[in-house]
C-alpha cells in the first residue's frame, strides 16, 4: 500500500498494514499492561500493550515502558531457543508498546488450576498437582542454568496450554534479566515461593516439589548454591517481618 507522505493512516488501517487485527475487547487489564484478543495473518494471537502510568516522569515512564517491552521480547526468544514453552513473538509495534503474540488457548492459568484442584474435596490434591510441581521446577532450572531469572513468578505467569496441565507455557518476562548471580536465582525461588503461599494456602507441600525437581535439573552443585540463598533471604524476610 503506498501512502503519501504527511497523510496519517488510521490506527486500524496501520495494524492490518502490519499483518495484525485487533477484536474490539479487552482481554485483560494489568498493573501495567492491557491485553487484546487480535489476530495476526489469520493466526489466533494476543497484543500485550504496556500503557502510560500518569504518575511517573513522562520521560522516565517511556524509557522504562521500552525496558519491559525488550526484555520481554529478549527473554521470550531465548526461552525458545531453550526448548521452554513461551508464546510465539509475532510482531513488535513499538510505536504502540505493543507485542503481537500467539494466544495460548484455553484461558486457564496455573492459579486457577491450583485453586480448581483444591477446592473439589474428592480430589487427592498434593499427588494431582505433583506432576505440574515438578514441571515448574523443571523449568526454572533451565532457565537458571541459561543465567536469567524471571523476575515475577506468580502463578498467574504461568498458563496451562489448551487447559492442559502437562502443558505448562511462561509469559509475562517484562522483569527479567540475564547474566544473573546465584543470589538473583535465589530471589526468583523466593517470589515464588511467596506468591504461592499467599495465593494457595496451605501449599508448602508444592514449593517443596519444585524445589526437589529443581534441585534434580540445575545440577547439585548449583541448586546448593542457589537454594542456600534462598535460605539466606528467607531468613532476612523474617527478621524483617519481626522488626515490622
Ligand atoms: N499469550 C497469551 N495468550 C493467552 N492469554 C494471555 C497471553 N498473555 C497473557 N495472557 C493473559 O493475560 C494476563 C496478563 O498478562 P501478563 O501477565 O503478560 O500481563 P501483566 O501482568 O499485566 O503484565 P506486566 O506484569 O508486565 O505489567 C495473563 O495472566 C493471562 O491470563
Ligand atoms: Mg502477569
Amino acid at each position: 500500500m503506498e501512502v503519501d507522505e504527511g497523510v496519517p493512516l488510521a490506527d486500524e488501517q496501520v495494524e492490518v498494514e502490519f499483518g495484525y487485527e485487533i477484536d474490539s475487547a479487552t482481554l485483560k487489564q494489568g498493573a501495567e499492561a492491557r491485553l487484546f484478543r487480535c489476530t495476526y495473518l489469520g493466526r489466533p494471537a494476543v497484543a500485550k500493550e504496556r500503557f502510560e502510568k500518569k504518575y511517573r516522569h513522562p520521560q522516565l515512564d517511556t524509557l522504562l515502558t521500552k525496558e519491559r517491552l525488550k526484555a520481554e521480547l529478549r527473554a521470550l526468544v531465548k526461552c525458545r531457543q531453550l526448548g521452554i514453552d513461551v508464546p510465539t513473538v509475532y510482531f513488535i509495534d513499538s510505536a504502540k508498546n505493543r507485542i503481537i503474540m500467539e494466544r495460548i488457548e484455553g484461558d486457564l492459568t496455573v492459579r486457577d488450576y491450583i485453586e480448581r484442584v483444591r477446592k473439589d474435596p474428592s480430589n487427592s490434591f498434593a499427588e494431582l498437582l505433583r506432576p505440574l510441581a515438578n514441571d515448574i521446577g523443571d523449568m526454572l532450572a533451565n532457565l537458571h542454568k541459561a543465567n536469567m531469572v524471571h523476575g515475577d513468578l506468580t502463578t498467574s505467569n504461568l498458563l496451562l496450554r489448551n487447559a492442559d496441565p502437562s502443558k505448562l507455557v511462561v509469559i509475562d518476562f517484562g522483569l527479567s534479566y540475564a547474566q544473573v548471580t546465584a543470589e538473583d536465582k535465589g530471589v526468583d525461588l523466593y517470589v515464588l515461593e511467596k506468591a504461592l503461599l499467599s495465593t494457595h494456602p496451605n501449599t508448602e507441600f508444592l514449593f517443596e516439589i519444585i524445589l526437589e525437581s529443581y534441585r534434580k535439573s540445575a545440577g547439585k552443585k548449583s541448586a546448593e548454591n542457589v537454594i542456600r540463598k534462598l535460605d539466606e533471604i528467607r531468613l532476612r524476610g523474617r527478621k524483617r517481618e519481626m522488626i515490622g
